[in-house]
């Protein structure tokens, strides 16, 4: 059984300021470092450090040599990054005192999937195999008619949210993992409660995590819930977090660890990269 995450990859301009910048305002910042980013990017990154074989698939400038390296270094497979004329995505992150963040992305080359790549990727994967996605690339949801198609095991994040996420397959996901935000956008319901109940009458088939930070996460299925504390750290910079979980969630499945045991080490690791400062390289390596 392999994994794929088709997915995004960003340079993420991290500035730490003490409150985030209000309209018609200009504020300094204390202090600036460049990241490696993207939810997809940090995705592979989880599942890697945390023992599991991934494959990245998506797109970057093709003069952005550092990030294929850096991606080797971390043990992800970069043979599915297609390189391309336009710009590798970013994203331009502030950080407040709480340690909560506030993010602009631009796409540039993660909205440059095209087709031909796609087809040419799923051709390497089959029945069984994992595939994981956000919704930071364009064709999402080809991608998931596609994947679904081959039988391929779909987790989807639908982060960051846009309207169209809700004409998505969403039926033919096999875990949906998403956030509070994420699930009363999906849901149109505020309670977390009702988030789920709405989701999983909607898609009956799909398993739900529902992660809520320092308060845990929910996984719900088929009249199954299962809730897992979060352990308590002082965070610095909760960039990433919810893609350390993600990671090692997906990579824990694909151990055959079960859901609970498996929610428990990306909670575990998740609380981790919240004390470090960044993207990628604020994921723990707990294997
Ligand atoms: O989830 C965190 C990520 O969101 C950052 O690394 C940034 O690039 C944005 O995609």
């Amino acid at each position: 059984m392999k994994i794929l995450n088709f997915g995004s990859i960003n340079k993420d301009l991290v500035y730490n300021v003490e409150d985030f910048v209000k309209p018609g305002e200009t504020i300094s910042s204390r202090d600036y470092g460049l990241y490696l980013g993207g939810k997809g990017l940090n995705q592979s990154v989880a599942i890697s450090k945390s023992g599991s074989e991934v494959y990245h698939a998506g797109c970057i400038n093709k003069s952005d040599h550092s990030i294929i390296s850096d991606l080797k270094k971390w043990g992800v497979n970069t043979d599915y990054i297609n390189k391309i004329d336009e710009a590798t995505g970013h994203a331009i992150i502030q950080i407040n005192q709480d340690g909560e963040n506030s993010i602009i992305i631009h796409g540039g080359a993660n909205n440059c999937v095209e087709k031909d790549q796609i087809d040419m990727v799923l051709s390497n994967f089959n029945e069984g195999d994992y595939i994981l996605l956000q919704n930071e690339i364009n064709s999402v949801n080809e991608i998931i008619e596609k994947a679904h198609k081959k039988g391929l095991r779909i987790f989807f994040n639908p982060a960051p949210y846009s309207s169209a996420v809700n004409n998505y397959s969403i039926e033919k996901v096999n875990t949906l993992i998403y956030n509070e935000t994420e699930g009363q956008r999906l849901s149109g319901k505020k309670d977390y409660n009702q988030i789920i109940k709405t989701l999983s009458n909607k898609y009956p088939n799909t398993r739900q995590i529902l992660t809520l930070g320092e308060r845990g996460s929910i996984y719900s299925f088929d009249k199954n819930t299962i809730k897992v504390k979060a352990e308590s750290v002082k965070t610095i910079d909760s960039t990433a977090a919810g893609d350390t979980y993600i990671g090692y969630y997906i990579s824990s499945l694909s151990k055959k660890v079960s859901v609970k045991q498996s929610m428990k080490i990306a909670s575990q690791a998740a609380s981790i990269a919240t004390t470090i400062v960044g993207g990628a390289n604020s994921i723990p390596e707990i294997n």
